[in-house]
């Protein structure tokens, strides 16, 4: 296998090919050259592979949980890309990874998982981040508890009735949630699908205290 993603990907996503050009745009001018990246929920890996492709010196640390990770690390294992870092085990809902990143990035995975984990993700990727990191998360949300269009009505029907726990969430919900750990809202671009590309920024304590007019 080359440096291309293939369909012979193991759990493939259609959607993923669809977005990706898209997202990697907005990364390019999110992210400077050399960035050090996590993605939680890389699932097959597709987005790693287009990203780490199109991104100036990025290095890329996928990550997934099972059933996805061990397709994650069959689908990588033949690709040899500089900056492609190998899989790491990671859930949310134990968010122990360690070290330092620029920035974290998260794609559809907010609406998979229980909204009960985001105190949980939060906390694990501003751990992660300095003063400045980026945490960017793509998907579609709600505002204010209305759906944007029928269709994102639809496919939270048709998410809880796999799932209960799973669903669009409440911008709102996931910027308090952000906050709390100084992850501060930048960016809510509009994305093809309905979806956003969200941009939380890092700030430091003092930041946060001059924000609040004290
Ligand atoms: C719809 S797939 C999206 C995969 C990929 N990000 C993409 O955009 O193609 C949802 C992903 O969320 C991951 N996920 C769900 N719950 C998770 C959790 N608690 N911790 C980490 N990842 C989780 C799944 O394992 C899966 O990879």
């Amino acid at each position: 296998m080359g440096n291309e993603v293939s369909a012979n990907f193991e759990l493939f996503n259609n959607a993923a090919e669809n977005n990706q050009q898209f997202i990697a745009d907005e990364l390019k001018w999110l992210l400077v050259p050399g960035a050090r990246v996590l993605e939680i929920g890389s699932g097959s890996g597709q987005h790693a592979v287009h990203f780490v492709n199109q991104l100036e010196e990025v290095n890329w640390q996928p990550a997934d949980k099972e059933p996805y990770f061990g397709p994650l690390e069959r689908n990588l294992k033949g690709i040899s890309l500089a900056g492609l870092e190998k899989p790491i085990y990671l859930d949310v809902a134990r968010f122990d990874v360690t070290g330092r990143f620029d920035a974290v990035f998260c794609a559809n995975v907010m609406h998979i998982m229980s909204a009960d984990l985001i105190p949980s993700m939060m906390a694990g990727v501003a751990n992660l981040l300095d003063d400045g990191g980026l945490f960017i998360l793509y998907g579609p949300y709600k505002y204010k508890g209305a759906f944007t269009t029928e269709s994102n009505a639809e496919f939270d029907e048709w998410l809880k009735s796999r799932d209960v726990l799973s669903g669009i969430r409440d911008i709102e919900l996931v910027q308090d949630k952000a906050r709390t750990r100084l992850l501060e809202l930048i960016e809510d671009l509009p994305m093809p699908a309905n979806n956003r590309l969200l941009v939380f920024r890092k700030s430091s304590k003092n930041d946060h205290v001059s924000d609040s007019g004290f």
